[in-house]
């Protein structure tokens, strides 16, 4: 699967392990920046650039790192279509996929290990979301809220 990968220079060294753990399972990697982790970086401009391919579905998924997960999953959450997800745990991988949906995965590299991040990332990558129950009405709630709000 091709995978959209992204950070700022405090996700750049787990972003270029996690990289090389997908290509090692087959997947491809496509990288949205940021290219060095030589000096501080802003992870908004890397985050929209891989949530506005995701969001166009191609590639379908992003993973987003940046120090805590948060301020990059923050940002890519002001793309319309995206569902980012901070997981800290495979557990919160697997049901952010399974009753959200979500298409982009974020991690704090501040915060998760690169073997926890490899399982967490794996998990994510391989739950397929509940189709046709309450969680597929919820998400089509929240894409209305996104229909209301975003231009
Ligand atoms: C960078 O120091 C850090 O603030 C950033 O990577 C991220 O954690 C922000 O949410």
């Amino acid at each position: 699967m091709k995978i959209a990968m992204a950070s700022d220079h405090a996700g750049y060294a787990l972003k270029r392990f996690l990289s090389q753990h997908l290509l090692a399972a087959g997947h491809e990697c496509v990288d949205y920046g940021a290219s060095t982790d030589a000096q501080p970086s802003s992870y908004v401009p890397f985050a929209v650039r891989l949530s506005e391919a995701v969001a166009a579905g191609d590639p379908p998924f992003g993973v987003v790192i940046c120090g805590t997960g948060l301020g990059i999953s923050i940002t890519a959450n002001k793309v319309k279509g995206i569902r980012a997800a901070v997981c800290t745990d495979e557990y919160m991988a697997r049901m952010a996929r399974q009753h959200n949906d979500a298409n982009v995965l974020a991690l704090g590299a501040r915060v998760v290990g690169g073997g926890l991040a490899a399982s967490i990332v794996d998990a994510f990558l391989a739950e397929p979301f509940e189709t046709g129950g309450r969680h597929q009405a919820r998400v089509e709630e929240i894409k209305d809220v996104e229909r209301r709000n975003f231009r």
